[in-house]
This record gives C-alpha cells, sequence and structure tokens, in this order.
C-alpha cells in the first residue's frame, strides 16, 4: 500500500527501498543521485562534497549499473503518463567523456527531453577544457499505451525552454544540493493546477524535492541513506513555509502574456521573422534579436 510510504523520509539504500513500493503508484519524481566523483580525484575540485554515511567512488561500469536498476524501479513504481526528472551531469574519466545517456539508453524509459542546467557560475581557475558550468536533467517519461509522446506541456511551463538558469543553491549545509526552483520547474510544470499527487525522491539528501512538492500542495517520499540528512529533511520539511516566497518567485515565471494566436493577429513576432514593412525582407541579426527582446 502506498500509503505507508506517503509524507515519509526513509533512511535506507534507494533501491532496496525502491522495490518496496508498489507499481504505478506514483505520479512524478525529481532526483540528483550521486554522481560516483570519486572523492579525492584531482582536477574533479569535489573534495567539499563528500556525503555522510556514503561513498561516492565505485567502479564507473557498477556504478552505471546500479544507476539502471535505480531508474528501472522508479519506471515501475511510477503510474503510466508520469514523468521523472533526473538531474546528473557529464564527467570524464582518464579522457573519456561518461554522459548520462550512456546508462540512460539502456533503461525502460523514454527519454522526453535533455534540459541544460545553466548554473551560472563564473570560475577563475585554469583547466583541460572549458569551464563546465552547465549539468542536465533529463525528462524521462513512462508512455500511456502506445502513445510515447505524452499530453501536450502548457506553453506558460514551455516557454521556459530547455535551458535552465538557476544559480547553485548556496544557503543549505548540504554538500551538494539543488536550489529548489529546480524541483518547483518540474513538478509545477508536469502536475500544473493538479494538487495532491505522489512525488518522490530516491536521493533526497536535504529534502529540497520533498519542501517543493509540499508547498505545491502534493504528498512526498523522500529516501537517503545518511541518517544525518534525513533528520535535516524532517526539520527542514517543519519549517517549509519560509521557503514560499522562492517557490512563488519561481511561479511567477511560468507567464503568457499573449498567446500564439493573439501575437499572430497583430502581425507580432511569432516565429523565426519578425513582419516588417520592406516586402520579403529578412532581418538582420540585430533586428531579430531586439525584435526577440521586446516580445
Ligand atoms: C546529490 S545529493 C542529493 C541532494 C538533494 N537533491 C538536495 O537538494 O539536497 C545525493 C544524495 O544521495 C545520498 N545517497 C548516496 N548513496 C545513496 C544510496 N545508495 N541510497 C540512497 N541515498 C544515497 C547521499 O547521502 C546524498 O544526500
Amino acid at each position: 500500500m502506498i500509503e505507508e510510504f506517503l509524507d515519509k523520509i526513509i533512511c535506507g539504500d534507494a533501491l532496496e527501498v525502491l522495490k518496496k513500493i508498489p507499481d504505478n503508484s506514483i505520479d512524478m519524481g525529481v532526483t540528483s543521485p550521486p554522481y560516483n566523483k570519486r572523492e579525492n580525484k584531482k582536477g574533479w575540485l569535489v573534495d567539499k562534497v563528500v556525503y555522510k554515511g556514503a561513498t561516492d567512488n565505485m567502479p564507473e561500469e557498477r556504478y552505471q549499473s546500479i544507476q539502471i536498476e535505480v531508474l528501472n524501479e522508479l519506471y515501475r513504481i511510477i503510474k503510466p503518463g508520469g514523468s521523472f526528472f533526473y538531474n546528473h551531469k557529464i564527467r570524464w574519466e582518464r579522457g573519456i567523456m561518461l554522459h548520462p545517456m550512456d546508462w540512460l539508453r539502456k533503461t525502460k524509459w523514454v527519454i522526453r527531453q535533455e534540459i541544460i542546467w545553466d548554473r551560472m557560475i563564473a570560475a577563475n581557475i585554469r583547466g583541460w577544457r572549458f569551464w563546465q558550468v552547465e549539468e542536465r536533467i533529463y525528462w524521462l517519461y513512462k508512455p500511456k499505451s502506445e502513445n510515447l509522446i505524452g499530453e501536450e506541456l502548457k506553453s506558460k511551463h514551455a516557454l521556459l525552454t530547455s535551458i535552465w538558469r538557476f544559480p547553485p543553491e548556496n544557503n543549505n549545509p548540504h554538500p551538494a544540493p539543488f536550489p529548489i526552483e529546480l524541483p518547483v520547474r518540474a513538478i509545477y510544470s508536469i502536475m500544473d493546477d493538479r494538487k495532491g499527487g505522489v512525488v518522490i525522491d530516491p536521493y533526497c539528501g536535504s529534502g529540497t524535492t520533498l519542501v517543493a512538492a509540499k508547498i505545491l500542495g502534493h504528498h512526498y517520499v523522500g529516501i537517503d541513506i545518511s541518517k544525518d540528512y534525513v533528520e535535516y529533511s524532517i526539520n527542514r520539511l517543519k519549517n517549509y513555509k519560509k521557503e514560499i516566497p522562492r517557490v512563488e518567485n519561481e511561479l511567477s515565471k511560468h507567464v503568457v502574456r499573449k498567446t500564439f494566436k493573439e501575437r499572430k493577429e497583430r502581425g507580432e513576432f511569432v516565429g523565426r521573422y519578425r513582419k516588417t514593412n520592406t516586402k520579403n525582407a529578412i532581418p538582420t541579426l540585430f533586428e531579430y534579436m531586439d525584435g526577440e527582446k521586446k516580445e
């Protein structure tokens, strides 16, 4: 019965706990798993990201096979038509690129979209590549019957584009939290005006997804292997009201000022080229960008 998991944070291994959750019982999820960053590895600059109660250093092949198992368990427990947002990043191991797609394509999920999370960070250090400021968020979809495409996203969410710009969280003692805006955007875009759904985060850390779900009027299920982070999340959830202004600020971005039809009727910018007075004139790049700014 799903009721026994609702609004709970379970301290344990994600895979083991997920196996106990009934089939087709969860609406959606958001997570950022441990990245297998190989603690203390030269060049990764991640020495501060060390979890309490879990190592983040396993042979990459084993790491990927566990991620596939976890993702397939999530697929089993999420309802047909449901979504899962999986935050990860591109890594390199002795010069070889390790891309999340390497294992995502081996899961049962339909990969609905790859979203770039622009973390808006600046760096002034040396490196072997252009400084990596982005992470990825995979929108994974569990089809309903034969339909692999799913329902249309409302314009007010779709207009937020496939590049999400949020700075990393800096007001949280957890070593690798994501900002609350990230799960809020995912949950609100999928569940929109619906309330009372069930949102899971199998690596919930400081509970960011759970607070987002609660403020948006949903139930949550959280899992984390660290007792300390579970305790922290429980406390954070008790004080969830403090985080409402940030959630509201994110929701205020989900607005369509003019519909496509209205813009077309007024002869305004509706696509690639702006209508100009000159017959058949193609705008210069600057005119085009200027037109976009005014939209
Ligand atoms: C990237 S952090 C998640 C942070 C979270 N999104 C937040 O905003 O606080 C990954 C979390 O996975 C947890 N973890 C590591 N191995 C785990 C496992 N096998 N099962 C469950 N949780 C695990 C760590 O304790 C850590 O809190």
